[in-house]
């Protein structure tokens, strides 16, 4: 396929810090920008046209609100392989649900548990399934 050079303009405060950091973490310019790139791509891994797609939800909520939770995962039990679930301390959960499916029951589920009460924070990790 080769390579493509190509040049951008950004915000010369931005430049600097991501500059500095790719430094601390031996990376050249063209490796961190791919790697930006694809996790751009992943984050919006919903606006691509799939059918199938694997990966893991990450949430983070307040504990009381694990039945609306264990109702949604019932109902999407055919996209869910398994859940793991951490206590992070008296109130606080963290839950990785495995899921891998329909990309559309997915994403549906995801934006179901973003309206549970007590939500705090959910995250994707999403990878396409090549068939
Ligand atoms: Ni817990």
């Amino acid at each position: 396929m080769g390579v493509k050079r190509f040049s951008v303009s950004v915000d010369y405060e931005l430049f600097k810090e991501f500059d500095e950091f790719i430094k601390k973490l031996s990376l050249d310019r063209s490796k961190a920008i791919q790697q930006a790139m694809r996790i751009y791509l992943s984050e919006n891994i919903w606006e691509k046209d799939l059918r199938e797609c694997g990966g893991a939800l990450i949430i983070v909520y307040k504990h009381d609100v694990r039945e609306d939770l264990i109702d949604l995962q019932h109902y999407y039990r055919d996209v869910i392989n398994s859940t793991l679930h951490i206590h992070l301390d008296e109130e606080n959960c963290l839950e990785i649900i495995a899921v891998k499916g329909d990309i559309k029951k997915i994403k549906e589920l995801s934006d179901k548990i973003k309206t549970c009460r007590g939500i705090k924070q959910i995250r994707h990790a999403i990878v396409e399934i090549f068939v």
